[in-house]
């Protein structure tokens, strides 16, 4: 390193706040300060701000209903379509031949369609499924990589008004099974296979394996041919090839349905502290108001941008921002299909490079495996372009913050860390680029017209630099709203913990632990319920567990996260053998391995198995989980004194430390 760079290390790691530039101020979407007690002052009726950004077919009469807290609504009254205000809307006003995906192919093809030729594949593919009888409001499920086909399906679903209900093709067999009996989905689009690192996956042999644990008759299945002649299958008679379908429907005109506001747009799946997937319900006015809104305020994002996320559209990151968000907002929307380090290390940059991106969108751990690459990879490639960064999914330590913030973002460009969740539909906690100063480390204020708040366990304010709990103490348009086909479990999971039933009082429980400082700023500590993030991806581990024990020849394992450098937490299983199992660990390691990767997938693949003959228990007998956490992470162990078998465990530690 010359001295000059470490002279600018030594000062960057020193600095603890930063300014947006005047130059990125001047431009911004949302730049006068006033935002905040605008919204503060007018609320809920400054939400009209969001869906004015959207087209209606009927005007909403109410901008917020009440009345059967917590079960809101938004924009009552009003109708719309999510494909036309993502589409339609922009060809009519003169920008068809703006381009609305810029797909990068792992092996370096390229697709590219403009607005009219999006809408023409979402109203061919639109036609398609009404004729394999698809109706309004019937689930359809999409297990699909990232291939422009996912977005066109998407929208083609939320042309008809059938929800869609994604579900991320690294996920198994298993995962994809349970997740269509839950929706009760008959229609699923899917794919023979895609590509990853060069080599081609099979996806459609995994598809077909969910599809027998499916408890009812599956009606059609579409399947995508993405890898040719590098995989050929047979289809069943009730699966079609995708092509040949669109085919017969080349040039269809498929009028959007007039949904109202508080119709089910998607379902998406999502861990909680239960081994059953939650299905969190958005709906098509609020949550595409706000993910419009929050992509112009905190995105900055305007139509004539090239916009990159590089989450996966499996995931809520994809659909908000990848797909509704910036198409509602008529931008060009990168999507990239494979890893960062293929063909080498500086893949994105290349594709940051060549498409002259404007604004990145990334996860932390992302940034962390950067990190470790190191800048090298960065600075054959001009990222000039480039002028707001964002992170999403889990904390980003001040490090990996300003190490993005120098090597990507030339120290040019803003940074949002954006705190929010599944459930949230989007953006909740973040600064506004323009507006804010920026701590690295801290997501920032509540974004304006969220109530968030960092809580004791009985509900109060605690003090600036005091740890707590995240609530959220109004509602807000891209809140869930319910979790499909059980309100019971919805107001159990989310809010029990801190409303008032009795005064009418709803406080909403993200499951968070948080600090905030005497600005107002919240910093993001973590879960505080049985879920692990994995590399920004969201596992509970009580799934893992019933996986592990599923295993014949394991008694009982618990299932912890462990901290990781790149990964943020990896997955830890501790598990005990049954009798006659004693001397047989490499054995029952390799079925347990099998048994995460067969009910979840390769995401949950744990770090480590360690077998023990016990769990450290309390003396009524609960696992304490926090202890052999801090023994995945190599940390102190701290009092052990109140469990009934202390001794067990410096014995587990031990073997940690070994492996
Ligand atoms: C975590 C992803 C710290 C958090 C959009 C949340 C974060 C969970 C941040 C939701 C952030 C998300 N800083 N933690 N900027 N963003 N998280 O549902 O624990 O996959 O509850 O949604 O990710 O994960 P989910």
């Amino acid at each position: 390193m010359s001295q000059e760079d470490s002279n600018l290390e030594a000062r960057l790691e020193e600095q603890e706040t930063f300014e947006p530039s005047d130059s990125f101020v001047e431009q911004a979407n949302v730049s006068d300060p006033g935002v905040y007690e605008e919204f503060e002052e007018n609320w809920p009726e400054c939400w009209e701000r969001a869906a004015d950004l959207l087209s209606w077919d009927e005007e909403y009469d109410t901008v917020l209903e009440d009345g059967n807290a917590p079960f809101y609504e938004w924009f009552t009254g009003g109708e719309l379509n999510a494909s036309y205000n993502c589409l339609d809307r922009h060809v009519e006003e003169g920008r068809g031949d703006s381009v609305a995906i810029e797909w990068e192919g792992e092996l370096g093809e390229t697709r590219t369609y403009t607005y009219s030729e999006l809408l023409d594949e979402v109203e061919d593919f639109a036609a398609t499924l009404r004729d394999l009888g698809v109706e309004e409001n019937d689930i359809v499920t999409l297990y699909m990589p990232m291939v422009p086909e996912l977005p066109i399906a998407m929208l083609a679903c939320a042309r008809i008004g059938a929800p869609h209900s994604v579900v991320f093709a690294g996920f198994s067999a298993d995962a994809l099974a349970t997740r269509m009996n839950s929706a009760d989905s008959e229609y699923l689009v899917t794919c023979d296979g895609y590509y990853r690192r060069g080599d081609a996956l099979d996806h459609l042999s995994k598809t077909n394996e969910g599809l027998e644990g499916v408890e009812h008759e599956v009606s059609d299945v579409v399947v995508v041919d993405r890898l040719g002649d590098d995989l050929d299958h047979d289809l069943a008679d009730n699966q079609h090839d995708y092509d040949e379908l669109v085919a017969d429907h080349e040039g269809s005109t498929v009028e959007p349905v007039s949904r109202d506001a508080e119709d089910m747009l998607f379902l998406m799946y999502t861990s909680g502290t239960t081994g059953q997937p939650k299905g969190v319900k958005h709906t098509t006015g609020g949550y595409l108001a706000y993910t419009a809104w929050t992509s112009h305020a905190v995105l900055d994002i305007e139509a004539d941008d090239t916009y990159w996320c590089s989450a996966d559209i499996g995931w809520i990151t994809g659909h908000s921002y990848i797909v509704y968000g910036p198409l509602a907002l008529g931008t060009t929307s990168v999507m990239y299909e494979g890893t960062p380090d293929y063909p080498d290390k500086d893949r994105l940059w290349e594709i940051v490079e060549k498409n002259e991106v404007d604004i990145f969108y990334t996860a932390p751990t992302a940034i962390r495996a950067f990190m470790k690459w190191g800048a090298e990879y960065t600075e054959n490639h001009d990222l000039s372009s480039l002028r707001l960064l964002g992170t999403v999914g889990e904390p980003i330590n001040p490090r990996a913050w300003k190490w993005y913030y120098k090597h990507i973002g030339n120290e040019e460009c803003p940074i949002v860390d954006t705190w929010w969740q599944t459930e949230t539909g989007g953006m909740m906690i973040t600064t506004l680029p323009a507006i804010n100063e920026m701590k690295p480390g801290s997501a920032g204020p509540p974004l304006p017209g969220i109530d968030a708040r960092v809580v004791d366990a009985n509900g109060e304010e605690v003090d600036a630099g005091q740890a707590g709990y995240v609530t959220v103490n109004n509602p807000w348009p891209g809140m869930l709203r319910t979790l499909y086909q059980n309100d019971e479990r919805f107001i159990e999971e989310y809010w029990q913990e801190y409303s008032d039933p009795d005064a009418d009082e709803w406080v909403y429980f993200p499951e968070d632990g948080a600090k905030i400082d005497e600005d107002d700023y919240i910093t993001i500590l973590g879960r505080v319920d049985d879920v692990i993030n994995v590399s920004g991806h969201r596992l509970g581990t009580m799934e893992i567990e019933s996986a592990v024990v599923g295993v014949e020849g394991i008694a009982e394992a618990a299932v912890v996260g462990g901290d990781h450098d790149v990964k943020g937490e990896a997955v830890y299983v501790y598990a005990i053998p049954e009798d006659g199992y004693e001397d047989r660990h490499d054995e029952l390691e390799e079925k347990a391995m099998e048994a995460v990767l067969d009910s979840i997938g390769p995401i949950a693949r744990p770090e480590e198995i360690v077998f023990t003959p016990e769990l450290p228990k309390t003396r009524s007998g609960k696992i304490m989980r926090r202890l052999l956490e801090n023994i995945a992470s190599g940390d102190e162990l701290g009092d052990t004194s109140t469990l009934r078998n202390p001794e067990i465990v410096d014995e587990i530690a031990d073997q940690v430390a070994d492996d």
